[in-house]
């Protein structure tokens, strides 16, 4: 099984000129040629499903956007950039390649939905990335590719949450990163705000628009949110037609996926393949199998999806089939787990990292993961019991109860299925006798290039309020509203 290169062209595009070379700027073209309502039946025929890890019907959500448009405020297409699901590196790496593409399948998208400008939302610090998207900006601009529609770069923080749509909106809208209730088919970009610059952040003041869609006498505008692996993808499907998209992948997973492998790999790395390639085979094709003499335990998706087991590495990368083994596809990533490490100290650092990322809005998704991180990392110190393992297995059941966001479910997903699927580790440390071992880090990855991969190491400081502070306040991130 090989590497394919239709997101993730294998070296990084110098300009505009070597993207309209190798093809680009055909969907733009053929998107300003038909209705609209053309461009998302042939998204809708190639069967795009979103690579932001929720993967729904890209079609799905652009027809009800373009339904709940408002007829005095523009919608607004927001790239979703954020990338911080631990284990990932793809989006940034797509970015640093070919941002014309990202670029590009925003305006199929602008176009398709009708929105009037578009928005990449990224996290500060990632300097590499934004130099690109602004370079690319103005060279499509110059180009006359953008034909009149506004794009800007908006920098939002290193939290978690960022990514998570709505919360996304609300950095956009100049606010801290808190998910909203209402999605962004109902509220998007409300608070229209002043860009000094083409970078920065947006100050904005709280909104005096009512909810889109029918009903409602001031609709708000919606805001279409896609993930930056997704509107590449919408290039090619725009450009070759959705019978070409879908001569790779299957029939329900059609396309491709660009993972990244870290962790216990020969060669950590992000790569693009087929869907319905194996698991194990992508870890070959993009990181050159397991490291040397260290069998492989398990493979974990981020924080998103239950950890898959050694005995189902063969299972094909397909929406179906990861779910049919009580896994997900997520965002391609692939944590591989070594022999050696205990079971334990992976729950104890993805527990570990949704408690301290969990906004603390929905009071049982804070309070119920801490205790879930507490309890996991006393069995880690050998200073746990069986009481611990009691405690983690009865703070999952009400973890997500009135949750706003499905950080929460998260917990249960990947804990849980730990606590099910490794529960002789877990008692093993539950034994008193146990020696201590430290928490796996789970964590954003910084950086990822030429076998290097950077972990964010600094997370381990990371206090439940979100500071850096020695103590714990005590209070929760959404206290300080
Ligand atoms: C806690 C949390 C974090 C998320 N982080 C990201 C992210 O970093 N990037 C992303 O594209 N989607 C992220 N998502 C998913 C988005 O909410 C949303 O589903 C996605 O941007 C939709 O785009 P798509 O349809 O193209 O996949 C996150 C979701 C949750 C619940
Ligand atoms: S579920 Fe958790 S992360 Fe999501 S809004 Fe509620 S408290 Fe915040």
């Amino acid at each position: 099984m090989t590497l394919v290169q239709r997101t993730l062209p294998a070296e990084p595009l110098a300009d505009l000129d070597a993207y309209l070379a190798a093809g680009g700027g055909r969907a733009i073209a053929n998107a300003r040629r038909v209705e609209p309502v053309a461009i998302i039946d042939e998204v809708e025929n190639a069967g795009l499903r979103g690579r932001g890890g929720a993967g729904f019907p890209t079609a799905v959500k652009w027809r009800t956007v373009a339904a709940n448009c408002s007829p005095e405020l523009p919608t607004t297409v927001v790239v979703n950039a954020a990338e911080g699901e631990p284990g990932t590196y793809k989006d940034r790496t797509i970015l640093l390649r070919t941002p014309y593409a990202v670029l590009e399948g925003a305006l199929v998208a602008a176009r398709a939905v009708g929105a009037g400008d578009v928005i990449v939302a990224v996290k500060e610090g990632e300097t590499a990335q934004i130099d690109r998207l602004t370079t690319a900006i103005a060279e499509m601009e110059a180009a006359g590719l953008l034909d009149g529609t506004p794009v800007a770069v908006v920098t939002g923080p290193h939290e978690y949450l960022f990514g998570e749509e709505t919360a996304l909106l609300e950095v956009v809208d100049g606010r801290q990163p808190f998910p909203r209730i209402a999605p962004p088919y109902r509220r998007g970009v409300i608070d229209v705000v002043e860009h000094d610059e083409d970078v920065g952040r947006h100050s904005g003041a709280p909104g005096h628009v009512e909810l889109a869609g029918p009903g409602h006498e001031t609709p708000a505008p919606p805001a279409l949110v896609d993930n930056v692996e997704t509107l590449a993808n919408v290039v090619g499907i725009i450009a070759e037609g959705a019978d070409w998209f879908r001569q790779l992948g299957t029939d329900r997973s059609p396309g491709t996926i660009v993972c990244t492998v870290t962790g216990d790999i020969a060669h950590p790395g992000v790569g693009e393949v087929a869907l319905g390639t194996t698991i194990r085979e992508a870890m070959d094709a993009i990181g050159g199998g397991a490291s040397p003499g260290r069998p492989i335990k398990a493979v974990l998706g981020g924080v998103s999806a239950a950890p898959v087991p050694a005995a189902l590495l063969d299972t094909p990368l397909t929406w179906e089939d990861m779910a049919a083994i009580g896994s997900g596809l997520g965002t391609g990533t692939l944590i591989v787990v070594g022999e050696a490490t205990d079971m334990t100290a992976v729950a104890a650092g993805a527990a570990r990292f949704l408690a301290v990322e969990s906004c603390g809005q929905c009071t049982p998704c804070k309070a119920d993961g801490l205790a879930i991180a507490d309890a996991l990392e006393r069995l880690c110190a050998g200073s746990g019991s069986t009481r611990d393992v009691d405690a983690v297995a009865k703070a999952l059941t009400t973890v997500a109860d009135g949750a706003r966001c499905n950080l929460a479910s998260q917990q249960q997903a990947v804990v849980g299925a730990i606590l099910d699927g490794w529960s002789d580790e877990l008692a093993a440390r539950a034994t008193g006798r146990a020696g201590r071992i430290e928490p796996y880090l789970v964590a954003e990855v910084t950086s990822l290039a030429d076998d290097e991969v950077t972990v964010d190491e600094g997370r381990r400081a990371k206090q439940p309020d979100w500071s850096y502070d020695r103590d714990w306040s005590g209070s929760f991130p959404a206290d300080s509203r």
